[in-house]
């Protein structure tokens, strides 16, 4: 396992923590709806299932590391997850970044669709030369003309979707304005926008645009919002509703600090570098003290196996967030380590490094200089 200068300067700032104390753990007939095709910003996010070949929604890129989109993206979608920055054509895709850490807003309100917004962190940076992350807009005051990116449902009646990235320019609709449209627009919030053509219906954005940008185009671009939900596409007096950025900046910045920039393996080694041991029941005299090491690239969620059975469970949390790794033995000399984590189950890939040390030493702070590897 190397130990990176990064995680040492962690280590250094979170030794208590983590690892020290614990050594004991838009028209139908075009396009978006009345759209035409747009080069695309490299702060453009398709957001997609690991493999596939189209976004199912998009997103902004808000630091080389992180990309702001729909909450309602993340939570209705299993499986791993991965985005292509700067992406404006589907027969021309860019790198494929993975999503390692999701962070769904806490209010979310998945019925009312409110606070819909979560920031996903990636595997590495975006490694683009001509890479700038968008800027979170932060007055409250909105401009009255928006533009909406994404390669979501270019019909208003059909499933039409394109292979190149769609804009329109919509226009703003007043809060009040929006709530007297009824139905499910009475009930939104200070913290959505309304936008769109509210007396014809020409462009708006439609499925598959969710979680991208709502910008207004300048030098450079500001995100004010997050395309979220629309009673139909492109309907006269229904205008789309998006999560206003300004209102959310303190939480989306948070969401961004140093510790939320580790991707899931670096916190597990992070917060389990020293406590992956356990010293079993002695043999003759000398107490067996095994150290377990593993490859923490790929996190794929797991069932269960019922032929292994927990042999010890190590516990850590940090930030908020709760980690769990569990060994488990199928009583064999084979081992497998899990990790719940976040409401899951990943199975920690092989191979592992297991070592066994004879040896009756105190583990006290240079418990890693007992084990190498
Ligand atoms: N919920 C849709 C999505 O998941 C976005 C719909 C936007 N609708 C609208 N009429 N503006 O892609």
């Amino acid at each position: 396992m190397m130990l990176s200068p990064l995680w040492r300067l962690l280590c250094a700032a979170l030794l208590i923590v983590a690892c020290d104390a614990q050594l004991g753990m838009d028209a139908s007939q075009t396009r978006v709806i009345g759209g035409h095709t747009s080069a695309a910003p490299p702060y453009f996010a398709g957001l997609h299932k690991l493999g596939d070949t189209s976004p199912f929604c998009g997103g902004s890129l808000i630091s080389p590391r992180h990309v702001l989109t729909a909450a309602h993206c993340v939570t209705r979608t299993d499986g791993p997850l991965a985005i292509w920055p700067g992406v404006g054509d589907l027969h021309d895709i860019p790198e494929e970044i993975a999503v390692t850490g999701v962070r769904v807003h806490p209010r979310y309100n998945a019925r009312a669709i409110q606070h819909d917004l979560a920031v996903l962190t990636l595997a590495h940076d975006v490694s683009r030369s001509d890479f700038k992350p968008i800027a979170l807009a932060d007055a409250q005051l909105t401009p009255p003309k928006l533009q909406i990116l994404g390669f979501g449902n270019l019909s208003r009646d059909d499933h039409i979707y394109p292979d190149t990235l769609q804009s329109a320019e919509i226009a703003l609709v007043p809060y009040s304005k929006c709530q007297s449209v009824g139905g499910p627009y009475s009930y939104t919030i200070e913290e959505q926008i309304c936008a769109g053509d509210l007396k014809h219906g020409e462009r708006d954005s439609c499925d598959g645009d969710s979680g991208g940008p709502l910008i207004r185009k300048g030098k450079p671009d500001v995100l004010f919002g997050i395309v979220s939900w629309g009673v139909d596409c492109g309907r006269a007096g229904q205008p789309g509703v998006y999560t206003r950025v300004s209102s959310y900046r303190e939480w989306i910045e948070a969401q961004m600090d140093i510790w939320s920039q580790l991707d899931l393996s670096e916190k597990v080694q992070m917060l389990f570098y020293f406590p992956l041991y356990e010293i079993q029941a002695s043999q003759g005299s000398q107490p067996i003290i095994r150290r377990f090491t593993a490859a923490y690239q790929h996190w794929q969620e797991s069932p269960s196996d019922p032929r292994y059975s927990t042999v010890k469970l190590w516990q850590q949390s940090f930030a908020g967030e709760v980690f769990t790794l569990e060994l488990l033995s199928s009583g064999a000399q084979s081992y497998r380590l899990r990790l719940h984590y976040s409401g899951k189950v990943y199975e920690v890939p092989a191979p592992y490094t297991e070592l066994t040390l004879r040896e009756s030493k105190d583990l006290g702070a240079d418990a890693e200089s007992l084990f190498e590897g």
